[in-house]
């Protein structure tokens, strides 16, 4: 099977949560480094990547949670043109609502239950002083100290995870209609996918979680460098909040990560150094052992030498016809 679709997607533009603690979820956001817009309850990272909060409201499907009483409502993707946004459209309107409002925005709904949306994308290239090592004989970074973080600022959006019962069947929306490619999978467990052939890693990770039904399971933003993570998270520790994993480094994707509990359920990652991919990379079915979670993290050692992490105490999919070839579908 091989996708074919091109809608010009850019990766994750915005994440609309609904929360019942309008001021926890607005102080978190604070704390975790993004800028506040006004006096609104959205935020911003760096490249123009947003999040916005708004009180659950059962009578609005753009304020319900999916899941729980607090957590992810909307999904909105960027993609580069009208043309995209157009043909995405159609393709959607196959067999459900998708309208292009006054705001240009189309919108939508994926078969999960979250709402989607799609704009030309806002994020703005932004130049910064890339981080430079000194790897030996090949030194990079002359007459010049290291750089200091003395909080992190988070860059821009990295991926989004969801917790589902099986994580196959969630994917296929996203790869059937949405043109998304398989990069890696964990096992029957998980699929990390792509919303474009070339950039990152995953842009979405579908899990099988330990708690049935399908929820919100966390945020990744990516931050400057691993010194950005650790330095960020103390910071971030130091103001209350409390670690979920981390630090540590993954092995599918290759981020150095720090996730913290959010008061809306789920968590938030600080992500650095993550794979980036083109048409080229070959996925991979990693078998679903306690290790795969991370090369090396602090606190997630469990006394029998294995690690907790999301996926260690999940249930595979009770039935699962697919042979591992079947998930390369990039
Ligand atoms: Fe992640």
């Amino acid at each position: 099977m091989t996708t074919t679709k091109n809608y010009g997607l850019t990766g994750l533009e915005e994440l609309r949560f609904a929360v019942e603690d309008l001021a926890a979820a607005t102080r978190f956001a604070e704390d975790w480094g993004l800028t506040r817009l006004d006096d609104s309850a959205e935020f911003r990272a760096i490249d123009g990547s947003r999040v916005e909060f708004v009180r659950t409201d059962l009578s609005d499907p753009r304020a319900t949670p999916v899941g729980d009483a607090s957590g992810l409502a909307e999904i909105t993707w960027g993609v580069r043109s009208a043309d995209d946004l157009e043909a995405l459209r159609r393709e959607l309107a196959t067999d459900r609502e998708a309208v292009i409002g006054p705001d240009g925005v189309l919108r939508s709904h994926d078969d999960l239950g979250f709402r989607l949306a799609f704009r030309i994308t806002r994020r703005e290239k932004v130049d910064y002083a890339v981080t430079r090592y000194n790897s030996p004989q090949q030194p990079d970074r002359i007459d010049s100290r290291a750089a200091r973080y003395d909080r992190a600022e988070p860059f821009q959006l990295s991926h989004l995870a969801i917790g589902v019962d099986d994580a196959w069947q969630a994917a296929q929306f996203y790869l059937d209609r949405l043109g998304f490619r398989v990069s890696d999978r964990y096992a029957n467990r998980g699929i990390f996918a792509r919303c474009s052939a070339e950039g990152n890693h995953h842009d979405v990770f579908f899990m099988n979680a330990k708690q049935p039904g399908t929820r919100f399971n966390h945020l990744a933003w990516k931050v400057r460098d691993v010194h950005e993570v650790i330095l960020g998270g103390q910071a971030f520790d130091a103001k209350g909040w409390q670690t979920f994993a981390g630090p540590g480094r993954h092995l599918v994707s290759s981020a150095c990560f720090w996730y913290f509990l959010t008061p809306f359920g789920g968590s938030w990652e600080y992500a650095a150094d993550e794979d980036m991919v083109t048409e080229q990379w070959e996925p991979q079915d990693f078998a679903a052992e306690a290790h795969i979670f991370s090369q090396w993290t602090f606190g997630l050692e469990k006394s029998d030498g294995t690690l907790r992490g999301p996926i260690s105490g999940s249930r595979p999919a009770a039935n699962d016809p697919r042979d591992p070839e079947s998930m390369v579908v990039g």
